[in-house]
């Protein structure tokens, strides 16, 4: 199968480059900035399109991958929907639930597979961490902490600056974890957010959560753009036998700076482990469009930590708790 590559920055660059390792051809890469396109195809010796709906529209193309900035997923969803292809979306799936939910009538309407990369289900020691959870290891679940903390991502200019586009750090950043709380612990009933919300731009985001799920577990959550350098990743759960811990300062997680044509720069978590979480999450979505297997994280799912984040961010602005 071939894919197109819809925004040639740090995650549409890691794509291609799973794609590629799962043996799909990458046959076009696009993004407004025509430099970001053609050194994003030069690899794979692939077509670079200024204009994202050519490639979408290509005919050679069966899956194209949403690596743009979260406002512009929705077009470009529904524009790959349209045109019958299957379609693999970066988190988080939209900038607002309603555009979430047309992304899913495209998707429906139009019979094609539509995956949201919620990659953090696929880290193996998230991985772990749940199936000891659910062994019972350690008892009825009362509390569980979690931290993801990074530096400020993109450059002055960058859309992750712009609270409009990005929603900061508690929208664009610990969605991660709000979904893997749902993920774990099922249907969350209130939450409560604060955060910095500054509205000019810049180098600092910094916010906490605390929710209480349906079945009365406590989750609190902070997320922080703040760090001079590297990224670490903390969860802390706590039951009535015994507790389970997970630092990456204590692993050895190796952080990536990746540089793109514009300038942005991320650092995204990896693995120290053979087979990295986003190839994971590809290998996951290739059994769905395969016939072979239904995925691990699903469109709803990803409206749903949409709908958690829009609730944090509503919260921290409101200065009180909403119910979800
Ligand atoms: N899963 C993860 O671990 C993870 C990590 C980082 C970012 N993300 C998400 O991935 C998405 C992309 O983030 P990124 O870090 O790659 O951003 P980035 O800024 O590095 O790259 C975005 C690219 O899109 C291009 N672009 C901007 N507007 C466009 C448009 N309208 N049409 C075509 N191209 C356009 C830019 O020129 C840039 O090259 C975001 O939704 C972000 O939240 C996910």
């Amino acid at each position: 199968m071939n894919v197109a590559i819809i925004g040639c920055g740090g995650m549409g660059r890691l794509h291609a480059e799973m794609a590629a390792n799962c043996g799909l051809r990458v046959v076009a890469c696009a993004d407004a900035v025509r430099k970001a396109a053609m050194s994003a195809a030069a690899p794979y010796r692939a077509k670079a399109f200024e204009n994202p709906m050519g490639a979408i529209k290509s005919k050679e193309v069966d899956i194209v991958v949403i690596t743009t900035p979260t406002p512009t997923h929705e077009k470009y969803v529904l524009a790959a929907a349209k045109a019958g292809k299957h379609i693999f979306c970066e988190k988080p799936f939209g900038r607002s639930s309603l555009e979430c939910k047309r992304s899913i009538a495209a998707a429906k309407k139009a019979d094609v597979k539509l995956f949201v990369g919620h990659v953090v289900r696929y880290f193996h020691e998230f991985e772990a961490i749940k199936a000891q959870i659910e062994s019972g290891a350690i008892g009825e679940a009362g509390w569980v902490k979690l931290y993801r903390g990074g530096i400020y991502p993109g450059n002055a200019k960058s859309w992750f600056r712009d609270y409009a586009q990005s929603g900061g750090v508690t929208f664009d950043c610990m969605i991660h974890d709000l979904d893997w709380v749902r993920y774990v612990f099922g249907e969350p009933k209130r939450i409560f957010c604060q955060a910095l919300l500054r509205k000019t731009p810049t180098q600092l985001d910094y916010s906490q959560v605390t929710m209480r799920m349906k079945n009365d577990v406590i989750a609190t959550i902070i997320g922080t753009w703040a760090h001079p350098s590297g990224f670490r990743v903390k969860v802390e759960a706590c039951g009535s036998k015994g507790m389970v811990q997970f630092d990456s300062s204590d692993a050895p997680v190796s952080g990536e700076a990746r540089k793109t044509a514009s300038g942005p720069t991320m650092i995204v978590p990896m693995s120290p482990v053979a087979v990295s979480p986003y190839q994971r999450e590809w290998e996951d979505f290739l059994g769905w469009v395969e016939g072979r297997s239904v995925p691990r994280v699903t469109a709803q799912d990803a409206l749903r930590a949409v709908q958690m984040a829009e609730a944090a961010l509503q919260s921290a602005e409101k200065r009180q708790p909403v119910k979800l």
